[in-house]
């Protein structure tokens, strides 16, 4: 199957404008204001002065690139376990089912909060110990995304406090221990290669999706690729580039947040068409606790605007995207990987 309403885009797809947020601003009312504006329009900005060293936002691109450039049955060996981490192959996620003859053109690499295999929080899903190229194969490697990792969660917390404000929130809302002191953070390392997309033939680095965590921060090299549709319901779907933007993150909205605002912040559809030269991107996906539920902000609703979604667990909403997803791991068993 095709995606019928993507044949439109053949000739090329304007460049989106998004805001930048940039969290070195001073003045907070400013921030909040653009990134409202942001979350209302298209649920993507970017995010700048995110004080993250240019050095470590490089060296975790040099780090994906040497993993990535291993051989296929040295990172086979690593593949994704049950708990969502290690190396997802080629066609591993489909994001965009009824529009893509297979899956997504890319493989990836997820890292998650490292738990050890004797800590009680091991036992929930998506927790536990990372999985690791052995550092004669890959030195630094671990270190260097472990660093990346807690970094990166720092921004998203403090992109969390301007979003709390553009909800009219106190700004530590998000910071309850019920709601982001355990949160499942996964970061995922992207590769795209491959065969050229084609929206008429259903061929995707990524097929259309929208996230499905609070926020995802996303750092790319310089090849544009990512493609962002604001009106998830307009036929046919119009899609705008969005252009990467070297040291920044680019962030957008999740469907958890969307559920939580009541629909007032919205997640957007966003795809990736691989135009033939290798790209890497890194996406850091951000959700809150296991346990927290996801209930209509008190914010977001009222007698005209009642709450549109049942309260529930984060853990039990993502459990059920997931599946939707992404490959059976009996799968690889069957082929003998
Ligand atoms: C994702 C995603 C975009 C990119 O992994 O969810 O949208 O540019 N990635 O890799
Ligand atoms: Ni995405």
């Amino acid at each position: 199957m095709t995606d019928a309403n993507a044949i439109e885009v053949a000739g090329g797809v304007p460049a989106s404008t998004l805001n930048r947020i940039d969290l070195s601003c001073s003045d907070i009312q400013q921030s909040v204001s653009l990134l409202k504006q942001a979350c209302l329009d298209s649920g993507f900005f970017y995010v700048i002065n995110h004080g993250i060293s240019q050095d470590l936002m490089e060296d975790v691109f040099v780090q994906s690139r040497r993993f990535f450039s291993l051989p296929l049955s040295e990172k086979m060996k690593l593949l994704r376990n049950e708990k969502n981490r290690g190396y997802t192959p080629m066609f591993d996620e489909i994001l965009d089912a009824e529009n893509q003859i297979q899956g997504d053109y890319k493989e990836g690499y997820y890292i998650g909060v490292e738990v050890p295999e004797d800590d009680p929080d091991a036992q929930k899903p998506y927790s536990g110990p990372n999985l690791w190229p052995s550092e004669d194969i890959l030195p630094r490697w671990r270190q260097t995304m472990e660093k990346f990792h807690s970094q990166a969660l720092n921004v998203a917390k403090v992109v969390a406090r301007i979003i709390a404000l553009a909800l009219d929130l106190e700004a530590d809302f998000f910071d309850k221990p019920e709601i982001f002191s355990k949160p499942i953070a996964m970061l995922r390392l992207l590769h795209y290669e491959g065969l050229l997309s084609d929206p008429s033939k259903g061929i995707y680095g990524a097929g259309a999706h929208s996230d499905f965590g609070f926020i995802t921060l996303l750092a790319t090299d310089d090849v544009p690729g990512l493609q962002i549709c604001k009106n998830k319901d307009a036929k046919p779907r119009a899609w705008e580039d969005v252009q990467p933007l070297k040291g920044a993150f680019i962030v957008n909205l999740g469907d958890m947040l969307e559920r939580w605002s009541n629909c007032i912040f919205r997640s957007t559809l966003h795809r990736v068409i691989w135009n033939g030269q290798e790209r890497y991107s890194i996406a850091f996906f951000v959700k809150p606790n296991h346990d927290c539920l996801i209930e209509c902000l008190p914010t977001c609703m009222s007698e005209e605007n009642p709450p549109k979604f049942p309260p529930i667990l984060c853990q039990t909403y993502l459990a059920q995207r997931y599946y939707d997803t992404h490959a059976d791991l009996d799968v690889y068993k069957k082929e003998g990987a």
